[in-house]
């Protein structure tokens, strides 16, 4: 598969080195052009803009580091939006609050195309490696176009179903084969204390990992297209 990446911190080039690893076509995208070299060696194409990114590949990878980030990256004339994205796949895997996140999907499926969020657990080793734990929110037909790639990224990778007209379906953990880790522990701690931990910063991970609070949780899952 031709798979795009903007963004190349830390995660995001070691998530563009594992893609490659694992056969597919890489194209790539930095703010910051030098940090494109080392996957640019190892047989990426580098993309001018995130436009040209978004229009050569089948589906999108950000891992970007805030907000601000996001707009930047998807926003404006050169921005992943600003073509005919109709029919492509994004799926943002950077840990932003779920207002972002959701914003972010309302956009991008208001231009036809496919949206998953997948903030993740883990850090450079497991994401050059596989191993990261996935929390993904996504309409169902959505999820399962980005499950394929997220299983090559992730060891777990649960899925919080959602709607963005505001009806909510059930959440359901899918085992890539591994145990829980600590990061999972802390969901469930959650859910009994009825306190959101900071590092719980998503709408995935809230509406999969916290059940008490899904019900304040669910103006997250009500933005009409
Ligand atoms: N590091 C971890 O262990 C880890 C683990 C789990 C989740 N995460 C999450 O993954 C995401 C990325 O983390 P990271 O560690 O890879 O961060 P990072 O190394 O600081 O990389 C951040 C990326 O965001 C880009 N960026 C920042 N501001 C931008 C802007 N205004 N416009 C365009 N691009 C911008 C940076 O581009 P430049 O290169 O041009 O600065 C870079 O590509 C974050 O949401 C983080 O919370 C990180």
């Amino acid at each position: 598969m031709v798979i795009g990446i903007a963004g190349l911190g830390r995660m995001g080039a070691a998530i563009g080195a594992r893609l490659l690893e694992v056969g597919h076509q890489l194209v790539i995208w930095n703010r910051t052009a030098a940090k494109v070299k080392a996957l640019a060696d190892a047989g990426a194409t580098v993309a001018a803009s995130p436009s040209e990114l978004a229009s050569g590949v089948e589906a999108v990878i950000t891992i970007l580091i805030d907000a601000a980030a996001i707009d930047e990256v998807y926003g404006g004339p050169k921005g992943l939006l600003a073509g005919d994205v109709k029919g492509k796949l994004f799926i943002d895997m950077s840990t932003v609050r779920p207002a972002t996140a959701l914003a972010l999907a309302v956009k991008v499926r208001a231009k036809g195309a496919a949206f998953a969020e997948c903030p993740v657990g883990g850090s450079v080793g497991p994401a050059r490696q596989g191993k990261l734990l996935g929390v993904m929110g996504a309409e169902a037909a959505d999820a399962e176009r980005a499950k394929p790639i997220l299983a090559e990224l992730c060891r777990r990778l649960d899925h919080a179903f959602y709607h963005l007209d505001g009806k909510r379906s059930r959440a359901r953990g899918e085992d890539l084969g591994a145990r829980r880790s600590g990061t999972s522990r802390d969901y469930s701690a959650a859910a009994k204390t009825g306190s959101i931990p900071s590092r719980i910063r998503s709408s995935a991970m809230l509406w999969l990992h916290t059940p008490r609070l899904r019900k304040k949780s669910q103006s997250h899952f009500q933005a009409p297209l």
